[in-house]
């Protein structure tokens, strides 16, 4: 493509930068390119300066300095959670259009900041909420926007791993993290049934979370004592000003047999349920179950066709494809789930 390639920096090159955004970067090397990397750890970020052939002056430890010192149009946070709100709001005043990593934030008052400096600066800022860019996620949304449910008015959103607390990464550090599977796992499934609802006005919470497995010493590899996230289960119900609900679960340690990964909708003409992906529906006086044998582009790599959209967004001057606006949402439902579980009792999002 011609025209003048849109120059990235990162910050945080770790797990998910490395294993899913640097492959997603890499398939638009035609219209874009990597030419500064920001981690506080030298051995993460000499890798990814090498992977991306940074010269050693756009190595950074400190993102300030980056984006100072560079000229880059695009940011990539891919920090623990409790850091995204500083490269985030950083890259934002410094004139660059952002994606970050989810969960957007760990509060939803420093989504509202993240919203003031996006206002600013007239930028672009996106979530990388994943599971939305699937083949069967981007089929789903199609099949309810052309009407294949009518309006939802229930969803389950649940993300259950029975054992399955991460042994790597930062994920169970209260210190960088924040939260467990709530804030890991829900988060995924919340934004993907929200996103098919057409993102409808939360009006309450009630919730609980526990930590009765990942806290002792189990069949896990992970090390219980530093286990600080308050959860390793978090359940709950949402209601809409719509009169729609969802149910939702997530977590990484539960006494049930098998793994779920889930999103169902349900709406009177129809429903969809993702995994496996089938469409239900009356057709003909037929009550019918069917499961799609030809998904359009099957296969999609979800955080490369992220990646693609937001590109395609800023050069062709659309909308963010997850915008905060959304994602703060999702977080003042994830927000409420602690609170409500905290107080015993049902809490109002305003
Ligand atoms: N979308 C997904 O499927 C998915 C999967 C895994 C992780 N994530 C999210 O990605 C984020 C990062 O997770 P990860 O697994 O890559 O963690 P990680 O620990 O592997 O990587 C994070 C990196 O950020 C660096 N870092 C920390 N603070 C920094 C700072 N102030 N400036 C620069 N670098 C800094 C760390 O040194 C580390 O290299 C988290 O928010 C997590 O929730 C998303």
């Amino acid at each position: 493509m011609a025209g003048k390639k849109l120059r990235v920096g990162f910050v945080g090159t770790g797990g998910i930068a490395t294993g899913a955004h640097f492959p997603g970067w890499k398939a638009l090397e035609d219209r874009t390119e990597v030419v500064a990397v920001c981690d506080i750890r030298e051995e993460a970020v000499n890798k990814a300066a090498e992977f991306w052939n940074v010269p050693k002056k756009n190595i950074f430890a400190d993102y300030e300095e980056m984006l100072a010192k560079t000229e880059l149009d695009v940011v990539d946070v891919c920090t623990p959670n409790v850091y995204h709100k500083g490269p985030v709001v950083a890259g934002l005043n410094a004139g660059c259009h952002v994606i970050v990593e989810k969960p957007v934030a760990v509060a939803a008052a420093e989504v509202e900041e993240m919203i003031a400096a996006r206002n600013k600066s007239k930028k672009l800022l996106m979530i990388a909420q994943s599971m939305r860019f699937s083949a069967e996620a981007i089929a789903a949304k199609k099949f309810v926007d052309e009407g294949g449910t009518g309006p939802i008015y229930w969803a389950k959103a649940e993300y259950l791993r029975n054992r399955g607390v991460p042994a790597w990464g930062t994920f169970i550090d209260a210190d960088m993290s924040a939260g467990g599977p709530c804030y890991d796992l829900q988060v995924h499934v919340l934004d993907l049934a929200l996103h098919l609802m057409g993102f409808p006005e939360p009006v309450s919470v009630s919730a609980g979370y526990w930590c009765e497995i990942a806290n002792q010493p189990s069949v896990m590899a992970h090390d219980p004592k530093k286990y600080t996230v308050p959860e390793d289960l978090a359940a709950g119900f949402v209601r809409f000003k719509n009169g729609a609900c969802i149910s939702m679960g997530a977590s990484w340690a539960l006494n049930c047999p098998d793994t779920i990964h889930n999103v169902s909708v349900f709406g009177p003409k129809g429903g969809v349920n993702m995994a496996p992906f089938t469409l239900t529906r009356e057709e003909a006086g037929m009550f019918t179950v069917s499961q799609p044998k030809v998904v359009p582009n099957a296969g999609l790599k979800s955080h490369s066709e992220e990646i693609r959209q937001f590109v395609e967004a800023i050069q062709t001057g659309s909308p963010s494809p997850v915008p905060p606006e959304q994602a703060i949402v999702t977080q003042k439902i994830l927000d409420a789930i602690y609170e409500s579980s905290d107080k015993g009792r049902e809490i109002k999002i305003k």
